[in-house]
């Protein structure tokens, strides 16, 4: 353990560090959430002619799929606020000759020149506003009354051992303080409760949810642990406080993570560790 004081995990720079850490490792992140995009698209159940908003889309490989589903006579619009990550959407778009349109903006204030939508989608976007309400209000504004959205965010910690068991091994090496609850980052959403006082505080209704319990491939499907241990260290937010606290620091949590991934985690697909998520429909 460091003499530092507790490190805070900062709030996540979508448009800056964490938007170039995700484009880094697009391909390792995406194999990872696959299944629960998946989940997420059959409860929504898109039909040809449907205009659909992909709210923080990242890549595009969900905004792509949905494009898919809807038709030449509907619509598929990425909307990003990592500049990165919509270049990047826009190539694959362009490469799979796909009708998917992105556009970079913040959500939380963005203005749309585009007719209002149909419904809305978002795997794991919806959680990194400083003020969820104003923004859940503004996303309302893009749609056409009576919208369905459907969001996948994360359940509580606990219940995702990806994050609880790296977060463990990194404790036992630099101080981390507790995470905020509601703090703005990838479990802003665990408390339903609280998810629901924001849709409905934002003009909402009807919150309905499925769990989706699962294990998921840590650094992409067939990692091994030294490459899902380097996927850890490079691409999450907690290898930042290891890259602060020095080398010796970071190798050490580094061996530890091997060692605890090889000796518990290791199965045909790779490094698999438990997940869950809320798939959560609302209607405007
Ligand atoms: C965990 S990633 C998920 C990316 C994508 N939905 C996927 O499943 O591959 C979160 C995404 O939300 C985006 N994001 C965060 N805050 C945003 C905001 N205020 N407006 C628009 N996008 C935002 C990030 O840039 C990032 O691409």
């Amino acid at each position: 353990m460091t003499e530092r004081a507790p490190e805070a995990l900062k709030g996540e720079d979508w448009a800056g560090e964490m938007g170039a850490r995700w484009l880094a490792s697009l391909d390792r992140f995406e194999g990872m959430i696959a299944p629960i995009g998946a989940a997420l698209l059959a409860r929504a159940a898109y039909t040809p002619g449907e205009r659909v908003l992909d709210l923080g889309c990242g890549g595009g490989a969900t905004t792509l799929a949905i494009a898919e589903l809807v038709g030449p006579q509907g619509a598929a619009l990425g909307l990003d606020v990592a500049p990165m990550l919509i270049e990047r959407a826009r190539q694959r778009a362009a490469g799979a000759g796909s009708s998917a349109r992105f556009v970079c903006a913040d959500a939380a204030t963005a203005s749309l020149e585009t007719p209002p939508f149909d419904r809305l989608f978002s795997r794991f976007g919806s959680m990194f506003f400083e003020a969820p309400v104003p923004a859940f209000t503004n996303l309302k504004a893009m749609l056409k009354p009576g919208a369905r959205i459907d969001l996948a965010v994360w359940a509580n910690p606990r219940n995702n051992l990806w994050m609880m068991e790296v977060m463990g091994v990194v404790r036992r090496h630099v101080e981390i303080a507790p995470a905020v609850p509601r703090a703005p980052g990838p479990f802003a959403f665990e408390d339903l409760t609280y998810l629901e006082e924001v849709l409905t505080s934002a003009g909402f209704i009807g919150m309905d949810v499925l769990p989706y319990e699962g294990r998921q491939p840590v650094g992409g499907p067939g990692a091994s642990p030294v490459a899902a241990t380097d996927f850890v260290l490079t691409s999450m937010a907690v290898g930042r406080v290891l890259d602060e606290a020095g080398a010796a620091v970071r190798d050490a949590a580094r061996a530890d993570l091997v060692d605890l991934f090889t000796a518990r985690y290791v199965e045909g697909e790779g490094v698999m560790l438990g997940c869950k998520a809320w798939l959560v429909s609302a209607h405007a």
